[in-house]
């Protein structure tokens, strides 16, 4: 097992958090329908839910703050953080947005028609409610080893070529942009390869398309390519960052992940065709295109969490506290996507609790038997979050390949010590799942059900 290095950073202001009892932790859960995401924080001891909007912000990031600028056009802020998004990914045009799905939003409204297709390794659950909202198809074309919890290829984000390539030839016409996720969030935080990028982007102009990077992992999938990739071990990351959006027409962004901020994100892109209409759009739903719907304190924050993420001895920190989370269940049999990705360990949910039927969705039976064993929020990327309703048997669904359980680790919160508990309740959980009950859902929203959905135990 790999041994996680010290934290590069020392406490300078703490936030008490508290293990209530299990018997109060059993009424929570029974109060919440059995979904994590109904159980107030105050509630929660470690809290994986997601690595999105947790980062910790630094000093810096803090003394940012006071710098706001809240005039209604033209901050100081929105100019210092155009400049920071140049500079990182070299795209001249920048809508910032107050997070990554409004950039989707925005983007797919935009230049999607009903009926076309985006193919993406794979899809997040939020660009896939956007492209199907907009009467799209969200296709995921990732490499077959993505899909396989135990391949243990270096890049299983990577994109499917050949498909790609045969997918824009039957759909010529009806492909508005092709989409990499970078790393691929629902495919377990797997990165994407340099040159898995360099041979999408020539499928892509082969056939006129552009190609965007969904870019919410970009320095984490950079440290990756600098790690596994050959040539690259000597590069410095912001370098391999350049050079990956060089190959790419634009990017949506998620701030909240690699932008080391607590909200925020942008889309960028290289060419002009797209940009009018988009910023009329912004002012629609987000307000004017110097501050897309944020304060300018935060776009301080957000420029700042940019540079800093580029930080090596961070990076080499970040990546390697996760591996070594990862690694130390792994080395107990605990069935986790391997090799460990760079923001989050997942659990085979259908490993981990063979006695439950996958329609029982054994991955949300599984945060559940953690919160109940140790006050730890987790979340389910399976069933649940991406089962829908099978139209040739009715009353089942038809059900994803993977049924993960997501282990987010926020971004500077959590220390080794915090990940030591949470990998030994996970090994008590893992030593009687059979005390695991399986999952029924009583009550559902139509898009996105997995945020408000309600169970009950069988
Ligand atoms: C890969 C990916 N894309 C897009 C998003 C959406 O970003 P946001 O939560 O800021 O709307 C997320 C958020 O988790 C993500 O992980």
């Amino acid at each position: 097992m790999s041994k996680p290095s010290p934290e590069p950073w020392r406490v300078k202001v703490v936030e008490p958090i508290r293990r209530i009892e299990r018997a109060e932790r059993e009424e929570r859960l029974r109060r919440a329908g059995y979904n994590l995401f109904d159980i107030a924080s105050e509630h929660i001891y470690i809290d994986l839910l997601t690595d999105s909007g947790t980062s910790a912000m630094s000093d810096s990031q803090w003394a940012g703050l006071m710098r706001g600028d809240e005039s209604y056009a033209g901050g100081r802020n929105f100019y210092f953080l155009q400049e920071t998004v140049r500079e990182i990914f070299g795209f001249p045009h920048f809508i910032p947005t107050h997070q990554g799905r409004v950039a989707e939003n925005l983007l797919f409204s935009t230049v999607l028609k009903p009926g076309d297709v985006v193919p993406n390794n794979t899809h997040f659950d939020t660009t896939r409610a956007n492209v199907e909202v907009n009467g799209g198809v969200a296709l995921d074309l990732v490499i077959p080893e993505g899909k396989q919890v135990h391949s243990r290829h270096p890049f299983k984000g990577n994109m499917d070529l050949d498909r790609l390539d045969r997918c824009l030839g039957e759909n010529a016409g009806r492909v508005p942009l092709v989409m990499l996720t970078m790393t691929n969030n629902s495919g377990g935080g797997q990165p994407v390869s340099l040159e898995n990028v360099r041979g999408t982007r020539d499928v892509c102009r082969r056939h006129g398309v552009p190609l965007l990077i969904d870019a919410c992992r970009f320095a984490e999938n950079a440290w990756f390519i600098r790690q596994r990739e050959a040539g690259q071990a000597d590069r410095p990351v912001r370098e391999i960052v350049r050079e990956v959006f060089s190959l790419a027409d634009g990017c949506t962004m998620s701030a909240k992940k690699d932008g080391l901020a607590n909200i925020g994100g942008f889309l960028a892109l290289r060419d002009e065709a797209w940009v009018e209409r988009l910023k009329n759009k912004l002012i629609l739903i987000e307000g004017f295109p110097t501050y897309g719907g944020l304060a300018g304190r935060d776009l301080e924050a957000m420029a700042l969490g940019l540079r800093e993420v580029l930080n090596e001895d961070y990076l080499a920190f970040r990546v390697g506290q996760v591996t070594a989370f990862g690694e130390a269940l792994a080395e107990d049999g605990i069935p986790v996507v391997e090799p460990i990705g760079g923001h989050a360990v997942y659990i085979d949910g259908r490993g981990f609790a063979p006695h439950l039927p996958p329609e029982q969705y054994p991955g949300q039976a599984l945060t559940v038997a953690l919160y109940q064993e140790g006050g730890i929020r987790s979340v389910e990327i399976g069933g649940v979050m991406f089962g829908k309703p099978d139209p040739a048997r009715p009353g089942r669904e038809i059900l994803p390949d993977l049924d993960l359980v997501r282990l987010a680790v926020p971004r500077r919160v959590y220390t080794n010590t915090h990940l030591e508990y949470v990998a030994e309740v996970i090994r008590a959980v893992y030593r009687a799942p059979e005390r695991m009950r399986g999952i029924r859902i009583v009550h559902q929203a139509p898009v996105l059900r997995h945020f408000t959905a309600r169970f009950e135990l069988i």
